[in-house]
This record gives C-alpha cells, sequence and structure tokens, in this order.
C-alpha cells in the first residue's frame, strides 16, 4: 500500500513508520521541510500535499494541536486554533483527500481519551476530539468507492506523560498506541473510534 502519514515525526508517528515501513512505500509529512510539507491548519497547504503526492491506498494523521487551560483562560483565540488544527485539519484531509485515495482505501485520524475521560483544562481538546468521533461516524456512511474512515483514540502515552513530568503508570507505550493504527489500515473497519490498549 502507498500511504501518507501525517505527524510522521511525532511521539506517535515515529513508532507508527516504524511499524509500517518496509511492507509498505511511505510518504512522510510534518511542518518540516525535510519531509512532504503541510500544515493542517491552512487548507491551502493540504490540497497542495495531495497534488503533489498523487494516488495513495491509505491517509493517516497522528497530528493537529489543540489548546489544554483552565476553562476560564481559554480564550475565542485558543477555541479557534484548536478547532482550525486538530478538528477541521483532519476533517479537511478527508473532504479534500477522497479523490486522492483509491477504492478500497481508508483514512485514520486521531481523537484522544479526553474525549471521554475529560479533565480540569481540557475544554477546547475535549470539544475537538468528540467532534473528531462523531466526524468518523458520519464520513464512513458518505465515503464513496469503499473508503473506510477511522479514528484511533490514544490514551495517554507513556513517553508523553514522561515528557511532561507526569506519573507514567497509567500510560500506553507509543508503540502499542501505533499498533491501533496500524489494524485501522490493515483492517476492514470502518465508522470506529479505536481505543488502543497493551494487547493491541
Ligand atoms: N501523546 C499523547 O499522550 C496523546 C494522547 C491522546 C491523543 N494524542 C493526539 O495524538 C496526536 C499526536 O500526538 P503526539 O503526542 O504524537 O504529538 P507530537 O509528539 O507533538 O507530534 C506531532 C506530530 O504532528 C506534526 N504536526 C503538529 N502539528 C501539525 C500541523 N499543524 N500540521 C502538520 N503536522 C503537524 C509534528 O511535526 P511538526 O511539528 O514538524 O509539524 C509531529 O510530527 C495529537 O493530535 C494528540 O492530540 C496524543
Amino acid at each position: 500500500m502507498r500511504i501518507l502519514i501525517v505527524g510522521a515525526t511525532g511521539t506517535i508517528g515515529r513508532p507508527l513508520v516504524a511499524a509500517l515501513e518496509g511492507k509498505h512505500e511511505l510518504v512522510l509529512a510534518s511542518r518540516q521541510k525535510s519531509h512532504e510539507q503541510v500544515d493542517l491548519a491552512d487548507t491551502a497547504s493540504i490540497r497542495a500535499l495531495y497534488k503533489r503526492v498523487g494516488k495513495l491506498d491509505a491517509v493517516v494523521c497522528a497530528a493537529g494541536e489543540a489548546r489544554f487551560k483552565p476553562f476560564a483562560q481559554l480564550s475565542d483565540d485558543d477555541f479557534e486554533f484548536s478547532m482550525r488544527s486538530k478538528l477541521m485539519g483532519q476533517v479537511n484531509l478527508v473532504r479534500y483527500g477522497f479523490d486522492s485515495v483509491n477504492d478500497g482505501g481508508s483514512f485514520t485520524l486521531t481523537s484522544g481519551i479526553l474525549a471521554q475521560q475529560p479533565m480540569i483544562g481540557s475544554g477546547a481538546v475535549s470539544l475537538v476530539n468528540s467532534a473528531l468521533e462523531g466526524f468518523t461516524r458520519a464520513a464512513a456512511l458518505e465515503a464513496p468507492r469503499k473508503i473506510r474512515v477511522n479514528v484511533v483514540s490514544p490514551p495517554w502515552v507513556t513517553e508523553t506523560l514522561i515528557a511532561f513530568k507526569m506519573d507514567p503508570a497509567g500510560g500506553l507505550p507509543a508503540v502499542n498506541v501505533a499498533r491501533a493504527y496500524v489494524a485501522s489500515i490493515e483492517g476492514k473497519q470502518s465508522g470506529e473510534v479505536i481505543s488502543p490498549s497493551g494487547g493491541n
């Protein structure tokens, strides 16, 4: 398969690339110039990416930002930024990407645990993650040519908890999270919210 991975250099993206390389042809993307350059927050750059990379069998996104702040401090700009980057960036990857994906291909997006288990500070992140899950169920219904659409909802990743100096005990290693994306790309399911676990 020819697979576009947006967020290829990230905590989740790196083990995902490692799990897929050798088996599939990978097109790696992020905001860095050393890759196929794309900014999810910039609609023109998504359209330009699809124009450059040509036909694909799968599009995976492990990228996009949303602001984490106490509710009273979340500004209009914080909500707008979060929706433009992580939410609409991934929605637009699907909307603009259908014509680039071959029959029976797939999209795999990323939401996150804060959709289902909010915490203090997650107002914008929980909004965006929940919206992505609703969008995925609806987009899967209308996707043409047997194209599948799924979203992976990662729990806290162990490496991220360590980087944030938080207790890593409740985290899942990124390598386990990456397996859930591989299952979405190589499997048959569509319209699903996939929650990675140690057994994936
Ligand atoms: N890590 C966790 O614990 C966790 C838990 C639940 C959900 N998630 C979600 O999973 C996704 C990936 O998380 P992560 O921890 O792997 O993040 P990360 O380590 O910060 O990596 C993010 C990746 O996405 C790219 N990226 C960021 N913003 C982008 C943009 N606007 N356009 C294109 N590429 C962009 C980054 O590269 P450049 O900076 O070069 O663009 C990098 O490759 C995020 O949406 C996050 O909310 C993460």
